[in-house]
């Protein structure tokens, strides 16, 4: 069987945005015209590719987005895609515009939705793009380590607050059910307490430690606390009633999705947008695009849609000694 030689290719972002979304997508841009390609850029995510939403983009269109956080070709979550109507107009839309491979940058609500359509017979290539960092297979996601960067400024902001009124503070990251991004954004902020979705903690033993650490000359702690894990406002009612030290809360919130995109975030979505094309026209279907120990490399997509990313437990427990 001769595989069709790709000449017109998708390229739409996806769920939550991230920054060095605009940057993969000038990279599928730039890698689709140096294959001599034409790209067509769908907005506002599945909803606007269901809708109709799209524009023809050239080298010119993505010139100086390569800085800029977001995503120029906007984004949205697509609920009816779930359903076999949607489905069924995603891929009528597409034929009609007669495109021959799709490159989808988004989380794994996205992946999933690029596994679906690939079924259906057109190419996907999927690029991990999400704050959260919480894809199988891949080391990093596209925007985690400015989302993190970010959030660790404003924790350092916390920490003189918190220092001069001698105050506990619960920080809430986001991180949807898991506990990556709070991991990092714990270690890296020196936080003495990191609450994750993966491991479970106790309230009362939670308290002593508090007081432990109060009595040991800590005035200030910080507690990261992964949304997963549950209302940030009633754990800080228990610690007040328990402990009676002084407890603020602070949520980080949407500042952590947006924002200029650090180097390295920039730097990992160029290579993932410039390989995404390369496998589509290299005939390659159905695979996400991945970085494992420095490595830009791919991995069938249906592995990260079903398989759990490990959480780091060494490195959870290493945070602990070292914020003592
Ligand atoms: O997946 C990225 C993320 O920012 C999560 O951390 C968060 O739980 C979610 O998106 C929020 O989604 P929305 O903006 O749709 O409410």
């Amino acid at each position: 069987m001769t595989t069709k030689k790709v000449q017109r290719i998708g390229v739409i972002t996806s769920g939550g945005d991230a920054p060095g979304m605009n940057a993969a997508v000038r990279a599928v841009v730039r890698q689709g015209v140096h294959h001599g390609l034409e790209i067509i850029g769908i907005h506002r995510g599945f909803k606007g590719l269901i809708e109709d939403q799209f524009s023809r983009l050239t080298a010119r269109s993505v010139s100086g987005i390569i800085n800029r956080g977001g995503t120029m070709l906007k984004t949205g979550r697509c609920p009816e895609l779930k359903t076999p109507a949607g489905m069924n107009r995603a891929i009528a839309v597409l034929r009609q515009l007669n495109i021959d491979g799709l490159v989808v940058i988004g989380g794994d609500g996205s992946l999933a939705a690029g596994a679906a359509i690939s079924k259906r017979g057109i190419p996907v290539i999927s690029i991990p793009g999400s704050i959260d960092n919480d894809i199988y297979g891949t080391d990093e996601t596209i925007g985690f380590d400015t989302a993190l960067d970010t959030a660790v400024e404003a924790i350092d902001k916390i920490r003189d607050t918190a220092i001069s009124h001698e105050r506990v503070f619960i920080v809430e990251v986001m991180g949807r059910e898991h506990g990556f991004l709070a991991l990092s954004v714990g270690i890296a902020s020196g936080a003495e307490f990191i609450l994750v979705p993966e491991i479970k903690y106790d309230t009362a033993s939670l308290c002593r430690d508090l007081k432990k650490e109060h009595h040991r000359g800590k005035t200030s702690i910080i507690i990261v606390l992964a949304e997963g894990v549950g209302n940030p406002y009633q754990l800080a009612e228990k610690i007040k009633q328990n402990t009676l030290l002084e407890v603020r809360v602070s949520t980080l919130g949407y500042i952590q999705r947006g924002g200029t995109p650090s180097g390295r975030s920039r730097i990992l979505a160029c290579q993932f947008g410039a390989r995404a094309v390369d496998l589509l026209v290299a005939g390659k279907q159905n695979r996400l695009v991945v970085i494992k120990q420095g490595v830009i490399t791919d991995i069938a997509v249906a592995d990260a849609v079903k398989k759990e990313k490990k959480f780091d437990h060494a490195l959870y427990a290493a945070a602990r000694y070292l914020s003592i």
